[in-house]
């Protein structure tokens, strides 16, 4: 059914019957409702309305003038997503999200995160020696695997990698649902006592069970210091003293678990592909790893000399940015680009539409890393690139994830290159992150074979 236009004031543009339009093409349907309608455009979820943003200008004035006037989606409250996260940074409101925040910062320090480097670099070295010239793997199982080992280590440090592991499966598990139901079916679905259900409510328990071992001998081994993020959270006060709880210790562990680990696989997976299409990028950057690196293993003090590197990753995640869209909902009556838009209405911003926008990007569909000068950035509107939002609620993670890839990047393609299998078709679905349907195959070749 083709989505029908309805005029309608100074509201804005109002189309209506978009379910159907919706659930069978996510992607498609929020480019077309840009290229149709303009940069506003309201519409409705069943009985739910909701805005699409696609101008920086108001996508800024969202995210960040006018912050205060918003706050999550509706979609981060449904039981699903809470029994997982609870009230951890990513889904928290004033006040105690404030408070969290602070609390936390410290943890992503710079100082601090470029210890994490040598950790990555490490995982990633480890997970290379299990690879033959020649073989064809999955590449997205590879980089999922990756980016939970290092997560696991970053959070809890190497010496508990038999809970870290019991942590990494229960969770895999219990994402399981977001990957195959795109849209908003498991919003729905995850209400109801299904077989499914349970098993995700029991999982969930064991999770907690082995999120508060880990916490409970932590705190009875002193606090020390392990150099991981745990220990960063277990030691952060506040002013008066006070510290975080267990259960808000809980929230965030899972929260951080979950909003770094896909999301980094997921760049990096993206990255191959469009390397695997690119020869030429991938020719600069071998060219740049033998410069910098002259065959030894990166470390985090070569990131400012990896600067094609770094541009090959912007410019995976302007085109692929696992965070597609983001949302908010509307507190108060407000307007935006000349609409009106009433309170608790739901305001969706898509990276997916807004990074291919011509307006701002020449080629918009053309994987081009080079386009990515300090002069093209600081000429590029703030909010016309946002792969990890922005205002205060921008990704805490964001330096962290950055130094990760281009490591990872680095170390991976130093000694391999990747070439899409043969037959290989790649399908996205857009889940809870922008995931490749099913996995991408590609051949590993050693780079001096
Ligand atoms: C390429 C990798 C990543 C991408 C694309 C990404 C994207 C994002 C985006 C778009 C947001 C804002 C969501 C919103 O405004 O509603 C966000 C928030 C967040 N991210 Fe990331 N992220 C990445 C990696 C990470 C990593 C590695 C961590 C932690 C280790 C992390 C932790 C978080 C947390 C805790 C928040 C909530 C922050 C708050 O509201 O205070 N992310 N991320």
């Amino acid at each position: 059914m083709a989505a029908t236009l309805i005029p309608h004031g100074p509201k804005g543009k109002f189309i209506l019957g978009v379910m159907p339009d919706f659930n069978r093409d996510p992607l498609g349907f929020i480019e077309k409702l840009a290229r149709d309608y303009g940069d506003v455009v309201r519409t409705q979820f069943f009985y739910v309305p909701a805005y699409f943003i696609y101008h920086p200008d108001q996508i800024e004035q969202v995210l960040a003038t006018d912050n205060k006037n918003f706050i999550k989606p509706l979609s981060f409250r449904t039981p699903f997503f809470q029994r997982l996260v609870g009230n951890g940074l990513l889904t928290s409101e004033g006040d105690f999200w404030r408070r969290q925040r602070r609390l936390a910062q410290p943890a992503f320090h710079r100082e601090r995160i470029n210890g994490y480097g040598a950790i990555m670099v490490k995982d990633c070295l480890k997970m290379l020696e299990t690879w033959t010239d020649g073989e064809t793997l999955d590449i997205h199982l590879e980089m999922m695997r990756l980016t939970m080992e290092i997560v696991t280590h970053t959070l809890f440090n190497v010496n508990v990698t038999d809970d870290a592991e019991k942590v990494a499966a229960a969770l895999a598990t219990l994402v399981e649902p977001f990957g195959h139901q795109a849209t908003l079916k498991w919003i729905l679905d995850n209400r109801l006592p299904t077989p499914g259900n349970r098993r995700f409510h029991k999982t969930a328990a064991r999770l907690d069970e082995v999120v508060y071992r880990i916490i409970s001998e932590r705190r009875a081994g002193g606090n020390e210091d392990q150099g991981d993020l745990l220990s960063m959270l277990l030691q952060a006060h506040d002013e008066d003293g006070s510290q975080m709880t267990d259960q808000q210790l809980r929230d965030e562990v899972i929260t951080l678990f979950l909003a770094g680990q896909e999301t980094t696989a997921l760049t990096l997976t993206w990255g191959w592909y469009l390397l695997s299409q690119h020869p030429e990028a991938e020719e600069k950057l071998w060219q740049e790893l033998d410069e910098v690196l002259g065959g030894r293993a990166p470390e985090t003090g070569d990131m400012p000399r990896l600067k094609f590197t770094e541009m090959i990753v912007k410019e995976s995640l302007r085109l692929y940015p696992p965070a597609y869209v983001v949302g908010r909902e509307s507190v108060k009556d407000c307007e935006i680009g000349g609409y009106r838009v009433p309170a608790s209405t739901q305001v969706f911003m898509p990276p997916w539409v807004v990074h291919r926008d011509p307006r701002f990007f020449d080629e918009p569909d053309k994987f081009k890393p080079e386009r990515w000068t300090p002069e093209f950035t600081s000429a590029l509107p703030k909010y016309a690139y946002f792969p990890f939002g922005g205002g205060p609620r921008i990704c805490i993670g964001n330096s962290f994830a950055m130094m990760e890839i281009v490591l990872l990047m680095a170390t991976i393609a130093q000694r391999f290159r990747l070439r899409l299998a043969p037959d290989q078709k790649v399908t996205i679905i857009p889940a809870m992150s922008l995931r490749p349907r099913d996995g991408i195959k590609m051949k590993i070749v050693n780079r001096k074979s």
